[in-house]
């Protein structure tokens, strides 16, 4: 089992920490990239990060940022934000990059509406190489053990690629963001752009969120069951000295007993 798991009492406290490790991060290394996800679980910490820009002068204009994936057909030019559609990079803009001093050329996220997929994702490896690699990647995880797009059985030694997401990722994506947003089950992408699982772990230090009760089976099953290329977190577990676990009480109600 990973030992450093950092288990706050709720979502608020789990997003507050994980806001002030990206922000001493940034105060440490100014030029510093990160790696960042989407989904419901980072937006309290982005909120935080917000905050913290607003009243302290947190300043993202020396940072560059590299998202972890894009749904495939979907996608958003940052000097032109206006189409409104569920791509990744409406997401980020909406809920992060639009409030913050992120300078648009730093922020970088797979473009999935580009003609030549297998070309985009070399040239997004290529890009990540030219910033010096990632400083810190913040992770979320899925139901059924995905990082990024990495769906269960997805290579350890993968790369940036195209990745068709499991009927399960389908249903929770609609669940929680296209349905919300009026969209029917069949408009869910169904293939995404993904950095690969050892893009991911390249990077010099690595922070897994999870929140909630529907995550406490997997992030127990995935930090302290077999390493397994069908529970793609479980990969963490190679790499304890760079790995970091925040979490609220619900999500480690399997792992640990909490006693804060
Ligand atoms: C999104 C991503 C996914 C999510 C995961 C959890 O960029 O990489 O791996 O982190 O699907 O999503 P939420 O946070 O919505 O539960």
């Amino acid at each position: 089992m990973i030992g450093n798991i950092i288990v706050k009492s709720n979502y608020e406290e789990m997003s507050h920490y994980a806001a002030s490790v990206v922000a001493g991060i940034i105060r440490l290394k100014p030029d510093c990239v990160l790696g960042l996800p989407t989904g419901s679980t980072p937006i309290g910490m982005y909120k935080e990060l917000i905050r913290m820009h607003q009243t302290e002068g947190l300043d993202f204009s020396g940072v560059t940022t590299f998202n972890l994936d894009e749904y495939v057909g979907l996608g958003l030019d940052l000097n032109k934000p206006y189409t409104k559609d569920q791509s990744y990079a409406r997401f980020m803009w909406e809920e992060f990059f639009r409030h913050v001093s992120l300078r648009k050329e730093n922020a970088l996220i797979p473009d999935g509406r580009a003609k030549d997929l297998v070309k985009e994702c070399h040239y997004y490896e290529s890009r990540i190489k030219q910033a010096g690699g990632i400083d810190l990647q913040i992770l979320g995880i899925g139901t059924d053990g995905h990082i990024g797009f990495n769906e269960p059985s997805s290579p350890f030694s993968s790369r940036t690629r195209v990745e068709d997401l499991h009927a399960q990722t389908i249903a929770d994506n609609y669940e929680k963001f296209f349905k919300p947003a009026g969209f029917a089950k069949g408009q869910v992408p169904k293939r995404a752009v993904s950095m690969g699982i050892a893009t991911v772990l390249e990077a010099k230090q690595i922070m897994l969120l999870a929140s909630g009760q529907e995550k406490s089976d997997v992030v127990f099953k995935a930090l302290s069951g077999p390493i397994m290329e069908e529970m793609p977190a479980s990969v963490l577990q190679l790499f304890p000295e760079k790995i970091r676990i925040v979490t609220d009480q619900t999500a480690a109600s399997r792992m640990v007993k909490y006693t804060e």
